[in-house]
């Protein structure tokens, strides 16, 4: 992996003849990768309602992610600056320290159907019906089983509500490689006519939770003292200590975490939503508090945590019909729903680290204005030849403005 040390310096082509041989790219991969508008207008249409067109995120790399002793090139989707740079460099630093280690629960997903208007008796009624009602969800995700997965669990619970008494009843399914959605709904949606033939009252909502609770994740890198100087790991420990105490600090600490695992999700064809409403949802269970944890531990290095629940998948929803996703994982080749998790957290770990080491030593502006500088020489009419040489004088003069950039343009011009 040592061969994408200074990836960002290669031109377009050397980066892509760089990774077409380390990940095995065909002519064709690398067609659809450098062609910016590869998805298809068919594609598209069958994606999503009165289809117009297809918008473009930049797809870029981290390479050098080793994670539970392998290393992945993770392929990130992300219009904002600086968060591949620092999800890289979180990783560097990490592999320097032996890696991540990481593990994933079971793939599964838990769903709700809500019953209204019925009896009192109506617990009592779903508890004596269970097994039917429990053999009837089985039967609706037999599909799952030749993959391994299928129904793990049937239970129901009575809500009190402004509404009145309600009769939640709750499925979970082993969804595999799957991130579920479809699987559990079509259950939900197949089984609810019975539990209202048994339990009485008239079926509402059936609908999964993207409250993954039993999907979690877990990663951890010990960065030892040395690789991270002594003031950084303080920087970061008290930036940590911020967002642990104060729910306005702990908003944008969970953001920059999701910055890397959101741009993961979309790079792959996930449902980067659904990935937001569960970290978020569980980061918020007992008080919103951080998705990450930092300590020293007795020899001062730094050890830091993520856990989170994510709901992604390798097969199924729109990853088949997405040429870039296919190839995203072909570049990450994560075999399973898990193992990619496993890498998504690693991810979110890295860009939280990443960003409080910058945020408490010199801060993150002077990194993100150097690329954003790039974009600003681009909009004031720069050449490609010319986008460096003004981005790094309009870096040297600190004023980052478009005039400011057509100023230095006319003068490298000769103007
Ligand atoms: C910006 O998109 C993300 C950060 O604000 C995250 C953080 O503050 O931890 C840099």
């Amino acid at each position: 992996m040592e061969k994408f040390s200074g990836f960002y310096k290669l031109t377009i082509e050397e980066r892509m003849k760089l990774l077409k041989s380390e990940c095995k790219l065909s002519e064709e991969e690398v067609k659809i990768l450098l062609d910016t508008g590869s998805l298809s207008h068919e594609a598209a249409n069958h994606m999503v309602e009165n289809m117009v067109g297809a918008t473009h995120i930049p797809l870029g790399i981290a390479p050098g992610f080793v994670v539970n002793g392998k290393e992945y090139v993770v392929p990130m989707a992300i219009e904002e600056p600086s968060v591949i740079a620092a999800a890289s460099k979180g990783a560097k630093l990490a592999k320097e320290c032996g890696g991540f280690t990481a593990d994933a629960d079971e793939p599964v997903m838990m769903g709700q159907v809500q019953i209204v208007g019925m009896g009192k008796d109506a617990l009592a009624k779903f508890e004596k019906n269970k097994a039917e009602i429990n053999a009837k969800a089985k039967e609706l995700c037999a599909q799952m089983e030749k993959y391994g997965g299928g129904l793990r669990g049937v239970g129901a619970r009575i809500l009190e509500t402004n509404r009145g008494s309600m009769l939640i009843a709750e499925f979970a399914v082993d969804v595999r490689d799957a991130m579920g959605a479809n699987t559990v709904n079509t259950m939900l949606e197949g089984v609810s006519p019975l539990i209202v033939e048994k339990c009485g009252g008239k079926a509402r909502l059936r609908i999964l939770t993207n409250l993954a609770l039993l999907r979690k994740v877990r990663a951890k890198c010990v960065w030892k003292k040395g690789v991270v100087s002594e003031e950084e790991i303080e920087g970061i420990l008290d930036g940590y200590a911020l967002a642990a105490n104060d729910i306005f600090r702990c908003a944008t600490h969970n953001k920059g975490i999701m910055n890397g695992i959101d741009a993961v999700a979309v790079a792959t064809g996930n449902d980067w939503r659904a990935v937001e409403a569960g970290a978020h949802s569980f980061a918020a269970m007992g008080g919103y508090r951080p998705l990450t944890r930092f300590h020293k531990d007795g020899k001062g290095n730094l050890v830091g945590e993520i856990e989170l629940p994510l709901a992604v998948g390798t097969i199924g929803g729109s990853i088949k019909t997405n040429p870039v996703a296919q190839i995203s994982l072909k570049i990450l080749g994560a075999k399973s729903a898990r193992e990619l998790s496993m890498v998504m957290a690693a991810v979110g770990l890295a860009q939280n680290f990443a960003a409080l080491r910058a945020l408490g030593t010199e801060g993150i502006q002077a990194g993100h204005m150097r690329l954003h500088g790039a974009n600003i020489a681009v909009i004031a009419g720069a050449k490609p030849e010319e986008v460096e040489k003004v981005a790094k004088k309009l870096a040297e003069s600190k004023e980052y403005s478009a005039e400011n950039a057509k100023k230095i343009l006319k003068g490298l011009r000769g103007g």
